[in-house]
């Protein structure tokens, strides 16, 4: 139960003090400062911040600090539980980032509506009280729960959210917010850092757990979450390119669970709808595509069978053009170095575009081999044969090294009806994989042999 004691608070920059003054020492106005009730957490936030954790300085033994055993709060969407690592935690504090319009809003207010046994309170400093109701009813949510505030004072958020004790706490957006006492305008670094680093104190002080939404500016100049990631818990960015439905959630940073796990949503007229079994939705392939290649990706804790493609032209320029999109830059270029001195396959006299099909961004060596091959694919203009997965990393000496759970990857792939897959040798399984042509390859030279 927080403290009650009286201290007084200016009206004009929110400082607290311990007695009253006729002009405010922080900002220097005159008549502002009035009694007020501070709770333990609001005279702590004044001058002695506490750090971002919230707690006062006091040294303790690891071994006499309680853990709470408190399960984790199941958000309602699954996906995004795996994303979080099983669910939201207590008193953490989760920053959804993305591009505007890829969906966060949504999805947060489904996440709001959904929650179980869980009072929830929907912040908004970018809607009105009335879009998000309709969009709450056009999406038939079970809303009628769901508290919802349009406020950008962070002290004002938090003393409502002091009254009304929800469990979980939406803030739409973090760059609407302001703390007082900070000159910036709503939306610059200070005033972002600082509403954020509020915020994450006040959820750790009353358990109260926060999803913050960011926007990520292509041109940069908004205060991106970027300057964000050292405070909070969970960093989560939500992507998905305009012209698909397929929206992914990626964790970069979680203080609770494995990063880099995926949880996949498609945008549909309904709101996100969850994509359970996601490993092939990428995949619509036409058939006899010179440049195009089936790889099988590992994201997470899941395989995923991804189509990557190459174009090999030509080039008219002195320089020719690398170009990438979804895969690491100076991989192709490595990569094109490797396969002209261990493949014989020259290509500084063309420019080379390669591309994950569906906007996934693939961060994996193992995607080396397939696109490699994709390279001399449409450089021969010779297709790859339409039932074959390749996967393997390629190292600078043009061997193929082993992937992590390369059997895994292989029996997904047979699920979804290829027939033939070149791996590294060491992925290879003894005993075979049933309806499945597997070939081992240890160097490069080998691999090209057996689509030429
Ligand atoms: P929104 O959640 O407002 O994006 P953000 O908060 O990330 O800026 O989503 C906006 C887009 O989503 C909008 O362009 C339309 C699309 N959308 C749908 O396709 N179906 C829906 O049911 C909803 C609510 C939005
Ligand atoms: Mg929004």
């Amino acid at each position: 139960m927080a403290k009650q004691k009286t201290t007084y608070q200016c009206n004009a920059c929110g400082s607290l003090f311990g007695k009253w003054a006729g002009c405010c020492p922080e900002c220097q106005e005159w008549n502002t400062i009035e009694e007020a009730v501070a709770s333990e957490y609001t005279t702590l936030s004044t001058k002695n911040k506490g750090g971002y954790a919230g707690s006062k300085a006091e040294m303790k033994l690891i071994s006499q600090v309680e853990i709470d055993n408190l399960p984790r709060i199941p958000t309602g969407l699954s996906e995004l539980d795996r994303v979080l690592g099983g669910g939201l935690v207590r008193g953490s504090v989760v920053l959804l980032g993305g591009d505007p319009g890829v969906g966060k809003s949504t999805a947060l207010l489904q996440v709001s509506c959904n929650i179980k046994n869980a009072k929830t309170l929907y912040v908004t400093g970018e809607e009105s009280l009335q879009q998000i109701a309709m969009r709450a009813k056009r999406l038939d949510l079970p809303s009628q729960d769901l508290m919802m505030l349009a406020e950008t004072q962070v002290e004002n958020i938090c003393a409502i959210a002091i009254k009304e004790k929800p469990q979980v706490m939406v803030i739409d957006s973090i760059q609407t917010m302001q703390v007082s006492g900070v000159s910036s305008a709503p939306g610059g670094v200070s005033q972002v850092r600082e509403s954020a680093a509020h915020l994450t104190r006040f959820a750790k002080q009353t358990g109260i757990s926060i999803f913050l939404v960011g926007h990520v500016t292509k041109s940069g100049g908004l205060a991106g979450p970027r300057v964000l990631e050292h405070i909070i818990d969970v960093v989560c960015y939500f992507e998905g390119n305009n012209d698909s439905r397929y929206r992914i959630m990626r964790a970069i940073k979680n203080r609770y669970g494995a990063v880099n796990e995926l949880g996949v949503f498609a945008m549909t007229e309904k709101g996100l709808k969850e994509v359970k079994n996601p490993s092939a939705i990428f995949l619509t392939r036409l058939k006899d595509m010179a440049g195009s290649a089936v790889m099988v990706i590992w994201e997470g804790s899941r395989p995923l069978l991804i189509e990557v493609q190459a174009l090999v032209d030509t080039s008219y320029s002195d320089h020719p053009r690398r170009l990438t999109l979804g895969l690491d830059q100076n991989r192709l270029s490595m990569l094109l170095a490797v396969l002209h001195r261990h493949g014989g396959v020259a290509s500084y006299d063309k420019d080379v575009f390669v591309n994950v099909v569906g906007g996934v961004k693939v961060m994996e060596t193992a995607a080396d081999l397939a696109l490699a091959l994709a390279i001399l694919s449409s450089l021969n203009d010779n297709p790859l044969p339409d039932d074959m997965v390749i996967f393997g990393e390629i190292g600078l000496a043009g061997e193929i090294r082993p992937v992590p759970n390369g059997q895994a990857r292989l029996q997904e792939a047979v699920k979804h009806g290829f027939k033939q897959a070149i791996v590294p040798t060491a992925n290879a399984p003894k005993n075979g994989i049933q309806g499945m042509k597997i070939h081992g390859v240890e160097r490069l030279s080998q691999a090209l042999t057996i689509v030429q």
